[in-house]
């Protein structure tokens, strides 16, 4: 291969300008050239192209967000806008391509790989964690900062005022962002679809918090679990059966996506930049490149995205134990 051509998509997560800027000068330190595509696959579509330099991608790495943009494109959904997106790849002699983003990202890169010839590399790019087979994604560490960080903020007014926070956190199914974030933070309770404790348990062990003395009561929710999905109406209920309480509900929201990549991502993402080109240059396709205890590992994409990520139950019990 010669040229390669690197995107951002999907959600964007903190560390994806690292990761491009990783694989831009591994592409130049092994002699390749390389495009950036903008707006993901979207862009691929409507030939959106920028050639990129190992100067181009000067300060990023500090950067949040993608400067090459993302999307969620619906075009790439249908064979008509992947054949447009493959003839703009031959067009511009690229020989194979890197996708930075999470498991709608690998689903649309695995058809495509396998309908056109052309290798794809995925780099797990997502705040949620949830990808099967490594065991961090890029933005994740950040995104967990991002929400200790609010949390500690919100604690001050809940021991402050004795009140019951519920804090909604991201993850769309993956519990991984609330369960860490919640013993980081010295949550009395996290919510996480893997369990979905449902209503009654969690107002009786607020009821049984409330007699060991605690007086104010912070509980992380995911937007996954099912309470997460209900959350105002679950707040009016505690608030019926626990008078004693002023319970808030905030939700985090986009603000867990943004801001300035930690020094772990930061890293991450050059390690596993730096993997795709090599993945490249070793000839291979339709895989993942990502981290498994320290190691960069190839992961086929329909593993990665086929196979439910599994938490790590030890963590729950130690939320257990931590916040009685
Ligand atoms: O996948 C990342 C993520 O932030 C999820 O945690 C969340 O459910 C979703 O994206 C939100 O997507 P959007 O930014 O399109 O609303």
């Amino acid at each position: 291969i010669n040229k390669i051509a690197v995107l951002t998509s999907g959600g964007d997560s903190p560390g994806m300008n690292a990761a491009i800027r990783a694989v831009v000068r591994n592409a130049a330190y092994s002699g390749l050239t390389c495009d950036g595509v903008y707006r993901g696959f979207q862009g691929l579509i409507e030939n959106e192209f920028v050639e990129l330099g190992p100067r181009d991608v000067k300060n990023t790495i500090n950067r949040g967000g993608t400067f090459l943009k993302s999307a969620r494109s619906k075009d790439f959904m249908n064979k008509e806008g992947r054949l447009k997106a493959f003839k703009n790849l031959k067009a511009r002699h690229i020989d194979a391509l890197v996708v930075i983003g999470g498991d709608g990202t690998f689903t649309g890169a695995s058809v495509f790989s396998k309908e056109f010839d052309m290798p794809i590399i995925g780099i797990p790019g997502t705040i949620d964690n949830d990808i099967n087979g490594t065991d961090y994604t890029i933005g994740y560490d950040t995104a967990l900062n991002t929400v200790v960080e609010a949390i500690d903020k919100i604690r001050d007014t809940a021991s402050s005022h004795d009140r019951l926070f519920l804090i909604e956190v991201m993850g769309r199914d993956a519990g991984d962002i609330a369960l860490n974030s919640g013993i980081g933070a010295g949550a009395e309770e996290i919510l996480i679809p893997e369990e979905n404790l449902g209503i009654d348990r969690l107002i009786e062990s607020l009821e049984k918090s409330r007699k060991t003395g605690k007086s104010s009561s912070i509980v992380v929710v995911s937007e996954g679990d099912q309470i997460g999905k209900n959350i105002t109406n679950v707040a009016e209920s505690i608030q019926e059966n626990l008078p004693e309480y002023e319970v808030k509900v905030t939700v985090l929201g986009h603000i867990q996506r943004g801001g300035s990549p930690s020094c772990f991502d930061r890293v991450l993402a050059s390690r596993l930049g730096v993997g795709a080109v090599d993945a490249l240059l070793e000839g291979k396709s339709n895989i993942m490149v990502g981290i498994e205890h320290k190691k960069i590992v190839h992961v086929p994409f329909e593993t990665a995205i086929n196979i439910k990520k599994i938490l790590d139950i030890d963590l729950i019990r130690v939320a257990d134990i931590v916040s009685s």
